[in-house]
């Protein structure tokens, strides 16, 4: 890690009319580093997820992104044009439900080589090549990469929304729930192969979710939310192991039990 954070979150609130979504969060996002958000349902996990990754505009605060030259922006201060530009190079996002993240009526290999050509590739055949590639990194066969995404279980459809988002060497990640459709054991294969990108990749990556188990499984650090607001955080084993707020106690020693 080096000695400058990647993201800088101070203060960022959001509400829908008077209705909380999430209330002064503060905290700094390290390279390398993975954070994870948890807390229950309508807790704001996925208000600052959306609010981090300029997807909805905070309604106080601001979040300072440290650019590949070295300097910080604040990211609500950059136009509409510089944002995308940012989400198409420098960051990924995995939805829950990878219908939002891909295009289900292209091939795979069109899924993953689009987003090559966004930054620039304009040779089919390595467009074509470091698709087939990614699809073999997240255990996609090659016989597939002319198959659309609807003809893919939902297993696939989210490997492939995966690699589509790392393919081009993100340096930011962000995922909403992204095992949350799935069932158990199709769930384990892909926390296991995210552990591994996010570690080989050498990512950034913060994850929401509601399930302490990914969190345990694939973050250094995670705050606990409650009400818009973060109760407590810390080193994910300290957390887990140690929990401070009665309300994290609660939480640890519920999911415990199932
Ligand atoms: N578009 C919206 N308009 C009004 N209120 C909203 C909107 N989106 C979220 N909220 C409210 O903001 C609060 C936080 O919602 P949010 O979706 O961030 O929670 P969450 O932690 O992601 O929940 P879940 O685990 O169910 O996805 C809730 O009270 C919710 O009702
Ligand atoms: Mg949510």
């Amino acid at each position: 890690m080096t000695d400058a954070p990647l993201l800088r979150v101070h203060n960022v609130s959001k509400f829908y009319g008077s209705r909380i979504g999430c209330r002064d969060v503060s905290f700094d996002l390290w390279p390398g580093e993975v954070l994870a958000v948890v807390g229950e349902s309508g807790s704001g996990k996925s208000t600052l997820l959306n609010c981090l990754s300029t997807r909805l505009l905070p309604t106080t605060g601001s979040i300072e992104y440290h650019m590949r030259d070295g300097k910080y922006r604040d990211l609500y201060r950059m136009s509409e044009a510089e944002r995308r530009f940012l989400m198409r190079t420098d960051w990924g996002f995995v939805h829950q439900n990878p219908a939002d993240g891909l295009r289900m009526t292209v091939s795979a290999g069109a899924n993953v080589g689009e987003r090559l050509m966004a930054v620039g590739g304009r040779h089919y055949g390595n467009i074509r090549s470091t698709a087939t590639d990614w699809l073999g990194r997240v255990e996609i066969g090659a016989d597939r990469i002319d198959d659309q995404p609807r003809a893919f279980s939902g297993g696939m459809r989210q490997r492939l929304q995966i690699a589509r988002n790392l393919v081009t060497g993100p340096r930011l990640v962000f995922m909403d729930e992204p095992t949350g459709g799935l069932d158990v054991s199709v769930q384990a294969r892909l926390l296991d192969l995210v552990r591994n990108l996010v570690n080989d990749l050498g990512l950034s990556a913060i994850i929401v979710t509601h399930d302490l188990a990914v969190a345990r499984l694939l973050s250094h650090r995670m705050m606990v939310m409650k009400d818009g607001l973060v109760i407590e955080q810390g080193l994910t084993d300290r957390v887990l192991d140690d929990p401070r707020q009665p309300y994290t106690q609660l939480l640890v020693s519920s999911i415990l039990q199932v």
